[in-house]
């Protein structure tokens, strides 16, 4: 297994460019499931995780060609027609968005068994506001040995969903199947990240009637079917406050581009309140900061957007490890995502956790070592903290990055980070 090595201590300089986003780009690439003709997906992230979907997509009857053009990657979708309905464990355990795919399956073909997820060691994550949403919609759901097996022999009827709770992954679903139900469908408390938006617009071209885009109550109208369309994926927010954080920790200037502000206004603001500074441009943001002024403690909680993001957290808290002062640091959406705590120590940070609360006392500096990544988030935090450790910190288990951050360390290293990747067959890793 490869890892990656980085030298603390180097300012950062230059420009780095953001990718599509992830987290959006995933569920475009289901909604191709939709329909019989091509769906083009431009500003595509080429990430471990769109590998596997397609992998999946491919399994159940997509076409799908990857162009790489000088201004951006490319990837076209066509599902002439579902060859399989069914979605393996192998497959789906690998990445927890592949579970929706169950939903599209019923509104093409009527009926699908899709196992149940597996997905990032952040907690339980059930899946059952998924199941009553399309339970709601009309498909009977049954529970088999790992397996949803769901049936809609008399196609899938418009409902009025109200989520009891902000759901993500639950209220992208819901919108994927509503959109060839019959009649109207409400989401009441559905969620309102940007990559809902830029899902439910991608529909909105393919034919879909979809209103109250990037409110909390959406309004679908059934369409009886849908078209192809060409669709730029959404900016990346979770990439653009991860460099945003990375330049804040190693000190120096970096321009982030081809990206919104707006998509971290949450961030920026924690960011400014903490010390760095942050100028908006129409097409990202600069982040600047001076190595030699220490940081101030902030505090912050996760929350859905607009709030702080979940996975921002463990970035935000390895800058924490050095600012001055004590920051509360409080994770709402998950029960278990404070893994990446014990490594932080390893490199010498001062953090306690009770419960959702970790309380980190900021150190003077940090020191590098070894240091083990369990989950996407928390292994781009420890590269980020390993940028101002003094010394050379090795981060094993870089699949876990690979799944979400194209060309780290490229990105990280044109701008003067000291970071290099071991691959996996030059030394073993344990
Ligand atoms: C969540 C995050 C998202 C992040 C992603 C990956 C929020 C609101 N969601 O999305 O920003 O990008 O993780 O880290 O910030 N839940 C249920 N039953 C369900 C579905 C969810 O109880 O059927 C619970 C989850 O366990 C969690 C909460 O609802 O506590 C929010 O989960 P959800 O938004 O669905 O998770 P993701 O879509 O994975």
């Amino acid at each position: 297994m490869d890892r990656i090595a980085i030298t603390g201590g180097a300012r950062l300089e230059g420009s780095i460019p953001i990718s599509g986003a992830k987290n959006s780009a995933i569920k475009l690439m289901t909604a191709s499931l939709l329909t019989d003709e091509p769906l083009r997906l431009t500003n595509m992230p080429r990430l471990a995780d769109t590998r596997f979907l397609g992998k999946l997509l491919q399994r159940l009857g997509s076409e799908l060609v990857e162009t790489d053009w000088p201004e951006g990657a490319e990837t076209m979708l066509r599902t002439r027609e579902i060859v399989s309905a069914i979605a393996p464990y192998d497959l789906v355990r690998q990445m927890r968005a592949s579970f929706n795919v169950l939903g599209p399956l019923i509104a093409r073909t009527g009926q699908a068994k899709v196992s149940l997820p597996g997905g990032c060691a952040i907690g339980a994550r059930p899946v059952d506001l998924h199941l009553k949403a399309l339970e709601a919609l009309g498909a009977r759901i049954d529970l088999h040995e790992g397996y949803v097996y769901a049936q809609a022999p008399r196609g899938l009827t418009g409902a009025r969903i109200e989520f009891p709770f902000v759901s993500v992954g639950a209220t992208e679903h819901a919108l994927l199947t509503a959109v060839l139900a019959k009649g109207e469908t409400q989401l009441v408390n559905a969620a309102c990240e940007p990559e809902i938006g830029d899902l439910a617009l991608c529909l909105n071209k393919m034919g879909a009637k979809i209103f109250g885009i990037d409110s909390s109550t959406l309004v679908i109208q059934g369409v009886d079917r849908l078209r192809g369309a060409v669709h730029s994926v959404i900016p990346d927010r979770i990439e653009t406050g991860t460099y945003a954080l990375a330049a804040a920790m190693a000190g120096g200037q970096v321009r982030l581009t081809n990206t919104r502000a707006e998509l971290i206004g949450a961030l920026l603001d924690k960011m400014i309140e903490a010390g760095v500074q942050v100028e908006r441009h129409d097409d990202g943001v600069t982040i600047r900061r001076d190595p030699a002024v220490r940081l101030k403690a902030v505090d912050v909680a996760t929350d859905p957007y607009p709030g702080f993001a979940t996975d921002l957290q463990a970035q935000f808290m390895a800058l924490m490890t050095v600012a001055d002062g004590e920051s509360v640091i409080r994770e709402t959406i998950f029960e278990n995502r404070f893994m990446h705590v014990p490594e932080l120590g390893r490199l010498g940070a001062a953090i306690s956790v009770s419960g959702g609360e970790a309380r980190v006392r900021g150190v003077a500096n940090l020191q590098g070592a070894p240091v083990m990544a369990t989950d996407l988030r928390a292994s781009v935090s420890l590269v980020i903290a390993g940028l101002a450790a003094q010394g050379e910190t090795i981060v094993n288990r870089v699949y876990h990055l690979d799944r979400g951050f194209e060309r780290l360390e490229a990105k990280l290293g044109a701008c003067g980070a000291q970071i290099r990747r071991i691959s996996g067959d030059a030394e073993p890793e344990d």
